[in-house]
């Protein structure tokens, strides 16, 4: 409503009545977003006076290309507008678990779609056989979008594709994503740096936690960074104990989101000390994001955690 208020501003009375209603308006916006890959902004979101900025899509989709896109976090909102549109001109889509319903519902009906990821309880389909898969489409002259959960160079295993890519001769492209860090740092309204907590951000896979592929606590026990550990829900624990034991104090605070940038994301905020009994007791779905630092602190006071606040227990 308020953007139809704009635009009466902006036109005569009789062009202005000569519109669509507003809903005819909406979607004619969104066809031509699903349409041809070049949109040109309408003046909903223009100041009085000034023309709206102008943002035109119109790149190319090329055959035999493979695009390595990022999806995002989970909030379609969060797709950048090149993946967008790569989207919409692809001959054909792989994707995996971690791309939501409302991601894929922009790939034209009757454009190939390939899932690749992991059902619950099943394996993934092998590395190799996506690697195989995106040689053979490209080389029939498709263009191809990989499509993969936050970026695609974040824990995404992209060196593998991009190595059977090249091997195979095939042009490729990377199209970055929103990283889950990032989002579950904004969803909870806070920085994942700060001047006063963190200088240092590092990314880490939970994975090495196991019994035989510990990290290396001793370097990752400081309190001058933010720890971020990806797959690691089962971990919590292992986390906890790891890092107590190199030296970080038992309050020092370490936050849990799931379902980052989603309606239903959810978290738990508490200390290396009872956090193992805080998921114990509420216990989160997967996928999980670990953040480890005092950034977490921040969380008290954000103004951005009224929706964060309603899911999460607070530190002490
Ligand atoms: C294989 S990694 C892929 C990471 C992805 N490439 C990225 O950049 O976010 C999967 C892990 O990412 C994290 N993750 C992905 N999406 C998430 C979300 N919406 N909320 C919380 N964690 C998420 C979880 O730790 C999950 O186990």
């Amino acid at each position: 409503m308020r953007a139809l208020s704009q635009l009466k501003t902006l036109l005569s009375p009789e062009l202005f009545h000569k519109l669509p209603p507003p809903k005819a308006l909406v979607q004619a916006t969104w066809s031509r977003l699903h349409g041809l890959g070049h949109i040109v902004r309408s003046p909903f979101g223009g100041t009085r006076g000034i023309p709206a900025p102008t943002v035109t899509l119109d790149g190319d989709c090329r055959a035999g290309c493979v695009y390595l896109v990022g999806a995002g976090s989970g909030d379609v909102e969060l797709l950048t507008l090149k993946a967008a549109r790569l989207l919409q001109q692809a001959d054909a889509v792989v994707y995996d678990r971690l791309v939501g319903d409302d991601v894929l519902a922009l790939i034209p009906a009757g454009h190939e779609r390939y899932y690749v990821g992991k059902e619950r309880g099943h394996h993934s389909v092998p590395q190799a056989e996506i690697g195989a898969l995106l040689v053979k489409l490209a080389g029939e002259g498709k263009s191809v979008v990989r499509l993969k959960g936050g970026d695609p160079g974040v824990f995404g295993r992209m060196g593998e594709e991009l190595a059977a890519l090249a091997e195979a001769n095939i042009d490729a492209e990377i199209v970055p994503g929103i990283t889950a860090a990032s989002a579950a740092a904004a969803g909870m309204g806070i920085p994942l740096t700060d001047r006063a907590h963190a200088q240092q951000l590092r990314f880490i896979t939970a994975q090495l936690c196991r019994k035989d592929g510990e990290p290396d606590w001793a370097t990752l026990a400081r309190q001058d960074e933010t720890l971020i550990f990806y797959m690691g829900l089962t971990k919590v624990d292992a986390i906890c104990t790891g890092l107590r034991r190199a030296g970080l104090p038992d309050d020092w605070p370490i936050m849990l989101v799931a379902n980052a940038s989603l309606p239903e994301q959810a978290s738990l905020v508490g200390t290396l000390a009872d956090m193992p009994g805080k998921l114990a007791e509420s216990p989160l779905p997967s996928p999980c994001l670990i953040v480890v630092g005092s950034v977490v602190r921040m969380t008290e006071t954000s103004p951005v955690g009224a929706r964060a606040a309603a899911t999460s227990t607070a530190a002490h």
